[in-house]
């Protein structure tokens, strides 16, 4: 066959989010999503209307939400000691009016503001364990607001400084894909809601906290569950005294890190590529699942490889190696440890001797965690310094614009949970703070900086 005579039918194309995530998400693209762009301004690259890409693209946007316009320019041309001073001042006209959350891995311009950091387990209990606040900053990505939202009061404003700020795992799975998943599991194991001779429904959905309300919604509806990197075993043992099986979205390498480590063998977790007829398994192989993972996976973790692991033990002997576990199984497996983000902190910041340290997650938490304990080494194990690119996006501009907007009065950004949604999202939510809480302290950590 000569090379031109191959001609593949144009990719389907969601205008919500960008096309390169796209891409990656079908197949055709091996890209990495780290970009040199990111050490830019975001407003340099944030320059289309809506969510932008990287955001929730199963969100269908509400009608009357507040798009993300461009920054003022006079937030764009300050300088970082001028925005610093200027959210400090903002922080301080506001008191116990504001409560500002970051999670672990906002640059560190961004953290130095925040009342609270933690993992995304922690945030949400923070967000729930502060209704006295008449609003709260969201210094990370929007699932993680609007989980913030779920959580607190109806009164309680919770803003996402820049609504760029989103997801691409979250992206991965949306609600018309998860529906008609769940029509296609229900022709092979009937009644969906049925129980079996041992009490057991065909299916539990889980899903990773990492996805947008309108999943957690449709799990919620479902009898399901959400759950995060600190928790997931704890949900899948709920879970399982439920259902015969869980379908679990959307980060494939959680769900199969997770299942394994309780004894799921790999055969027993078939994977669900919603561009495939039946996810792309048999059904023979869907009757013998025990978790249904779902064709999603994070560009950041996903860097990480065995090789890496390799390099650092041969240059390092002794070294720790400690990965996220939205790592790939391999990389799982070859490390030390895993474990969520606020795992790998307590991990670091409990070891009594000097320690080197190899940590398989997102670099701004790497570097913060270095520069904070400087007893121990502790590096990367992707040597390409790559943050997560919507993380990022909170840039202390976006934060000293919507700080100065509550001081004037203004509320930016606002981000609201359709009631319909919000219901069922809040109870799978609920489950999960109600299941058996992580070994770890669940509350986030307040920032004495
Ligand atoms: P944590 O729940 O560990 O904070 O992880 C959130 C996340 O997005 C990791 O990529
Ligand atoms: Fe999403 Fe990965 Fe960024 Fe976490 S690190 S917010 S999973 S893209």
């Amino acid at each position: 066959m000569s090379a031109t005579s191959l001609t593949l039918p144009p990719l389907p194309v969601d205008p919500s989010i960008d096309h390169e995530i796209q891409a990656i998400v079908s197949g055709a693209s091996t890209a990495e999503t780290c970009n040199t762009d990111l050490a830019a301004g975001p407003w340099n690259f944030d320059d289309r209307p809506g969510y932008g890409p990287g955001s929730s693209m199963g969100d269908v946007i509400p009608v009357g939400s507040p798009r993300q316009g461009e920054l003022p320019v006079e937030y764009r041309e300050a300088s970082p000691d001028e925005l610093d001073a200027r959210v400090r001042a903002a922080k301080e006209k506001l008191g116990g009016r504001v409560m500002i959350l970051g999670h672990f891995y906002q640059r560190e311009e961004v953290v130095r503001h925040a009342d609270y950091v933690g993992d995304s387990f922690q945030l949400a209990n923070a967000a729930k364990a502060h209704p006295e606040a008449e609003a709260i900053v969201f210094c990370g990505v929007h699932f993680m607001a609007e989980t913030a939202d779920l959580l607190s009061t109806p009164e309680q404003a919770v803003i996402l400084p820049n609504l760029a700020a989103g997801c691409s795992m979250a992206d991965m799975a949306d609600i018309d894909q998860v529906e008609e998943c769940w029509e296609q599991l229900a022709e092979i194991y009937g009644d969906m809601d049925a129980p079996d001779a041992d009490g057991l429904v065909p299916v539990i959905p889980v899903t990773y906290m990492n996805s947008s309300a309108a999943i957690k919604g449709f799990v919620g509806r479902h009898g399901g569950i959400v759950c995060t990197s600190s928790n997931a075993q704890t949900v899948l043992e709920w879970a399982f005294e439920r259902g015969r099986r869980v379908l679990f979205f959307p980060d494939q390498h959680l769900g199969r890190n997770t299942a394994k480590a309780m004894g799921v063998t790999l055969e027993q977790m078939p994977m669900w590529n919603p561009r495939k007829p039946l996810g792309g398994a048999s059904a023979g192989e869907l009757e013998n699942a025990r978790v249904i993972l779902w064709h999603g996976f994070c560009s950041v973790h996903r860097r990480f490889t065995v090789d890496q692991i390799e390099k650092a033990r041969a240059e390092h002997p002794g070294v720790r190696v400690i990965v996220h576990p939205e790592c790939p199984m391999a990389v799982v497996d070859a490390a030390d440890e895993s474990g969520s983000t606020d795992y790998i902190r307590r991990a670091i910041e409990g070891a009594a001797e000097p320690t080197t340290f190899a940590i398989g997650t997102e670099v701004n938490l790497v570097q913060r965690l270095a520069a904070d304990n400087p007893q121990h080494t502790i590096f990367c194990l992707d040597p390409v310094v790559c943050p997560c690119s919507t993380m990022y996006r909170i840039h202390p501009g976006y934060l000293a614009w919507v700080l100065e907007g509550l001081v004037n009065g203004e509320v930016l950004n606002r981000i609201t949970v359709p009631q319909d949604v919000a219901d069922p999202a809040r109870l799978a939510l609920e489950r999960m703070l109600a299941a058996k809480p992580p070994a770890a302290p669940a509350s986030a950590w307040e920032n004495a900086s």
